[in-house]
């Protein structure tokens, strides 16, 4: 589902060329399909169609306005991390009752923003249950929540990437979760209303039998809180994880699709009296991005071929950080195809975005993009080395626009006096 293709030898996005788009802004530039993450989006919404999904992006993934803007156009709401994705949502225009926070540790503000906005929050610790009674009581709101719970299942997925199994310091495990239960139906917390249960158990899930596991654990306890009395308790939101392949772009993705996850969780879903939530991030935003670079030099030490390009670990830090492989290619085509080290700028040796890409021979100034980089992409970039942030191009109905402008030297001194 990447919208880059080569037409005539010439990458493009969305049938537009990728050169012609970074054209008068040059590099390094994030570009984004919108349309792209529409139709992620869409294909979610259509293979869980049978559960009339409510989808609530995963804001983590990318949070740039127009991102933001154009899912909401389409019905989303948002599952944020934090008073600062909150705000984000907010300003693109985010409906506030169709917003989740789950965070491991919010602060007093952070709370007090959710409540005044009315968003639902994800409690992720049973200490938490009263400092929101206590924000709900001081506004005098009421204040729906759900619990984050831990159902120990451990995903066959990057060892960072694992979120759910019982060592993961996310949530609560499932016996808190239900005394949790228990001290909402005696009445302890007057001003909260518990909404459902929630959880995330990894990113890159590779057996939709991950998902299903746990997800039997989260309908246990919900179960139990509607044999409680708590009828109102119906969200079951199963968080995100959905992969996409990083793989050569002329081969068939590697990864289960969002039908696969559906047909295992459905008999579940049929069972459970529940309405299902779902916090993709990934799935929408990853492979309609890429990260557009350039060849300042070839290197060729020792007769290896490796290019230092105009962006890295400062930029898109996933390589570096998880060892994680993005796919490289050349902006225009061209003979000579072999393994490339591609290097970035920065003070450090980790800063490598592919150990062999395989590249055709490369001179200075010619253009290179880094694929599948929509999601966890700008939103992890850093000014390591005062080196300032990308702009983000958007494309969208075939016309691109600079949707975050490139940071300047002088952008970095405004914080200091
Ligand atoms: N919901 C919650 C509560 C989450 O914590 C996350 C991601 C998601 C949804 C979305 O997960 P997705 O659908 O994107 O897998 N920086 C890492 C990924 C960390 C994901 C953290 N949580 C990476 O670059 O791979």
């Amino acid at each position: 589902m990447r919208p880059f293709t080569y037409e005539q030898g010439r990458l493009c996005v969305d049938k537009v060329p990728v050169d012609d788009v970074v054209g008068g802004v040059g590099t390094p530039a994030y570009v984004y399909s919108l349309d792209a993450m529409a139709a992620a989006y869409r294909t979610l919404q259509e293979a869980f169609a049978e559960f009339s999904p409510e989808i609530f992006y995963s804001v983590k993934a990318n949070s740039n306005l127009a991102v933001l803007r154009r899912l909401r156009s389409l019905g989303a709401g948002f599952d944020v991390v934090s008073g600062g994705e909150l705000t984000r949502v907010l300003a693109a225009g985010g409906d506030p009752a169709r917003i989740s926070f789950a965070g491991v540790a919010k602060t007093a503000e952070e709370l007090e923003l959710s409540v005044k906005h009315d968003v639902i929050v994800h409690v992720e610790s049973a200490d938490e249950v009263p400092r929101l009674q206590e924000a709900a009581a001081a506004q005098g709101a009421r204040v729906r929540f759900g619990i984050r719970i831990n159902p120990g299942v451990k995903v066959d997925t990057l060892v960072h990437m694992q979120t759910g199994s019982d060592r993961a310091k996310f949530g609560v495990v499932p016996q808190v979760a239900r005394a949790i239960v228990d001290r909402v139906a005696a009445g302890e917390f007057p001003d909260l209303r518990l909404a459902g249960v929630h959880m995330h158990v990894g990113s890159m899930i590779p057996n939709p039998g991950d998902m299903v596991r746990a997800a039997e654990t989260l309908v246990e306890v919900l179960s139990y809180g509607q044999g409680r009395g708590l009828t109102g308790m119906r969200r079951l939101d199963l968080g995100g994880g959905f992969p996409i392949s990083y793989g050569p772009m002329d081969e068939a993705p590697d990864v289960p699709v969002p039908a696969d996850f559906a047909a295992a969780l459905a008999p579940l879903l049929r069972s459970a009296d529940a309405d299902l939530v779902l916090e993709p991030g990934r799935f929408v935003a990853g492979a309609a991005g890429a990260l557009i670079t350039r060849v300042m030099l070839n290197k060729d030490p020792a007769g290896r071929r490796m290019v230092v390009v105009d962006t890295g670990m400062h930029h898109f830090v996933r390589p570096a950080l998880y060892q994680a492989g993005h796919q490289i290619v050349p902006v225009v085509q061209a003979p000579g195809a072999g393994p490339t080290e591609v290097v970035g700028p920065i003070c450090e040796s980790t800063d490598r975005l592919a150990p062999a890409a395989e590249l055709p021979l490369l001179r200075p100034g010619d253009l290179l993009a880094v694929l599948d980089t929509g999601a966890y992409g700008m939103v992890m970039a850093s000014n390591y080395n005062n080196q300032p942030r990308p702009p983000e191009i958007v494309v969208e109905g075939g016309r691109a626009r600079v949707a975050r402008r490139r940071e300047t030297w002088q952008d970095q001194l405004v914080f200091e006096e």
